[in-house]
């Protein structure tokens, strides 16, 4: 296949960035959509040129560092993929792709490609994690009854990989999926139950201090997000948030 690909190229966080053609041929459909940035950067190297930054680590979907934005879709046409899983079997010759980083002005754009998530990471800190004793005494988990049906729908939730695709797809920049996730994972549990009060109030707050939006109900995240983690875990979350303010 033989592409024309347009890229966000800028130097730095404080640089103004621009879109950049660049022409790509021999494209195997079994590349995966990764592979085919790296033949384009050898050749850019080869140029003497700038390779583009992107982020990427896994490269099986696991890790949630591949964020991109391709023509207009957060991780691309497919769904329930991240960028790593998508092949280029997915284009055809002769096709012209907009790459982009994730937009959102709680995730600004590091270099090209690459934004700062950090975000994600101290609205973890602010909450996403239990107490457990770890001296020696640590209570076999199996030896905690746990209904089935919330066993499976705290496991859903665990399962986000904290990509900001769900943030990137929303026209409110929204984090309100991965904090429900991270949220709805210990609170369907019993060990997550000790902190739960300050987990939600301390997590919500430190979201909303990053800059990040509010949820409209628009489902945009949903249907982006690559692991399926469903809007119920929001208003899980904001039931959450209510008891705990009650309490508060
Ligand atoms: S909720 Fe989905 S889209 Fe959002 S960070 Fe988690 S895995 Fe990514
Ligand atoms: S590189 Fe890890 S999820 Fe794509």
């Amino acid at each position: 296949m033989n592409l024309t690909l347009k890229i966000w190229r800028q130097k730095n966080a404080n640089a103004q960035g621009k879109m950049v053609d660049y022409q790509i041929s021999n494209v195997s459909p079994d590349m995966s959509f990764l592979e085919m940035l790296d033949v384009l950067n050898t050749e850019l190297i080869e140029k003497g040129e700038e390779p583009v930054s992107f982020d990427h680590d896994c490269r099986e979907g696991i890790c949630g560092s591949c964020s991109l934005y391709i023509n207009g879709e957060a991780h691309g046409p497919d769904r329930l993929i991240t960028t790593c899983q998508l092949h280029m079997r997915k284009f055809k010759d002769g096709d012209t792709i907009y790459i982009e980083p994730w937009r959102a002005k709680a995730f600004p754009v590091i270099k090209d490609l690459i934004v700062d998530r950090s975000a994600f990471d101290r609205i973890q800190h602010a909450g996403g994690f239990i107490s457990v004793n770890t001296s020696g005494n640590t209570q076999d988990a199996n030896a905690i009854p746990i209904e089935k049906a919330n066993a499976d729908a705290a496991f859903d939730a665990a399962t986000c990989i904290g990509c900001g695709a769900c943030v990137a797809s929303c026209k409110n920049s929204s984090a309100m999926l991965f904090v429900s996730a991270k949220v709805s994972q210990f609170a369907l549990l019993p060990q997550g139950q000790i902190e739960a009060t300050d987990r939600v109030m301390n997590m919500v707050n430190q979201m909303d201090a990053e800059g990040f939006g509010n949820c409209t109900n628009t489902g945009a995240c949903e249907v982006e997000c690559p692991k399926g983690i469903s809007l119920e875990n929001i208003a899980r979350m904001n039931r959450e948030y209510l008891k705990a303010s009650f309490k508060g």
